[in-house]
């Protein structure tokens, strides 16, 4: 029996390590957040994002071990997360787990970030019981940085990929518009702040492909026409009108985001919904999905924040489930920017 998984997470620029027990349940994470790395370029800088996890990674893991009172003989085995991601981050993690796992000779287990987000509102731990199970069909609107897509999630292993954005992701509109408005990094969160304030009609931001009757999103003329919206003000100007301008910008990405998910819940009558991703952390898309589901008599789960944004619990559960249906991987596995074409039918 697996007493401990190792997980570890290093796809972009959180260094995360966590152990969960059999059952998927967490038993302790650590994570490294390297936002002051980063703040003074204004967005991830991915020779920066590598460099760091090679500084923080074992620092993290015999943390960890010590915490819980255990040695490394006492894994058996080690989940990383190999694809996609930034490849100069995914490599510290890969080769990292490599080592442990072929030095302690137990099994080495390569996911999918995405999977991870998709599987993290099912992680368990003293505080968070998931409100429905992994073993029936569930809608999964997965929004990140990197990523925005629209998941049927029908069991295990088995997700078809119904729409996903044309351009750019919802996360990456949130942290530009930060950063054109001179909120700092990471935008997405301080936006939120903001927006808390603000009125959410005092501007008008366009909704692209909202009325379209497919699952495709767009956020690059919402990205664009904030840009122009604020060349045309002053400094002075956009520091008044912050709280409005992140209220309006906000709920034009949440109007697309949940109009997706009303198709989706229709055109696959499925009743359950997960929203998971750095952006389901959003307070004002969080209480909008809250007022969705009630009207639509939706059942619906997103993970506590420490699950939404990218961390290593999600990579443990989702290579927990691997390797209890029999998938380990090779010492050869490489990491990639990309997903595979077979790891999500389309
Ligand atoms: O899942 P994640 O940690 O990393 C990726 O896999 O990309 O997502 C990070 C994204 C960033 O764009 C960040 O700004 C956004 O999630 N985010 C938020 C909030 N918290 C994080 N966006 C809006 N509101 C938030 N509260
Ligand atoms: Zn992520």
């Amino acid at each position: 029996m697996i007493r401990r998984i190792l997980a570890i997470e290093t796809s972009c620029d959180d260094t995360s390590v966590a152990f969960l027990d059999h059952e998927g349940k967490v038993l302790r994470m650590l994570s490294q957040s390297q936002d002051d790395n980063h703040r003074p370029f204004g967005g991830v800088v991915p020779e920066i994002a590598g460099r760091n996890h090679s500084v923080h990674l074992l620092n993290l893991i015999e943390k960890i071990t010590l915490l819980e009172g255990v040695q490394l003989n006492d894994i058996d085995a080690i989940a990383v997360t190999n694809r996609p991601g930034l490849v100069a981050s995914l490599i510290v993690g890969i080769v990292t787990a490599k080592a442990l796992a072929q030095s302690l000779a137990i099994p080495l287990i390569g996911v999918n970030h995405l999977e991870g987000h998709i599987v993290a509102p099912f992680l368990k731990d003293d505080d968070y019981q998931p409100s429905f199970g992994f073993d029936e069909p569930n809608v999964t609107l997965a929004v990140s940085g990197g990523h925005s897509s629209i998941y049927l999630v029908h069991k295990w292993a088995d997700y078809t990929i119904l729409g996903s954005t044309l351009d750019d992701a919802a996360g990456e509109a949130f942290d530009k518009f930060g950063k054109m408005l001179g909120l700092g990094f990471p935008g997405g969160v301080l936006v939120d702040r903001h927006a808390k304030l603000g009125n959410p009609k005092a501007f008008d931001f366009p909704r692209s492909m909202i009325r379209e009757k497919n699952l495709m999103m767009s956020f690059s003329g919402l990205k664009a026409a904030g840009q122009r919206l604020l060349e045309t003000m002053t400094n002075e100007d956009k520091q008044k009108n912050a709280n409005d301008l992140c209220a309006s910008y906000q709920q034009a990405i949440i109007d697309i985001l949940i109009a997706k998910l009303d198709l989706a819940v229709q055109q696959t009558k499925v009743k359950k919904v997960v929203i998971t991703g750095g952006v389901s952390a959003n307070s004002g898309l969080r209480k909008a999905v809250d007022e969705w589901s009630q009207k639509r008599r939706i059942s619906y789960m997103i993970p506590p924040l420490k699950y939404c944004t990218d961390n290593a619990a999600m990579i443990g559960l989702a290579g927990l489930w691997k390797l209890q249906n029999g998938i380990t991987s090779e010492l050869s596995m490489g990491p990639s920017p990309t997903s595979y074409e077979t790891d999500f039918k389309l």
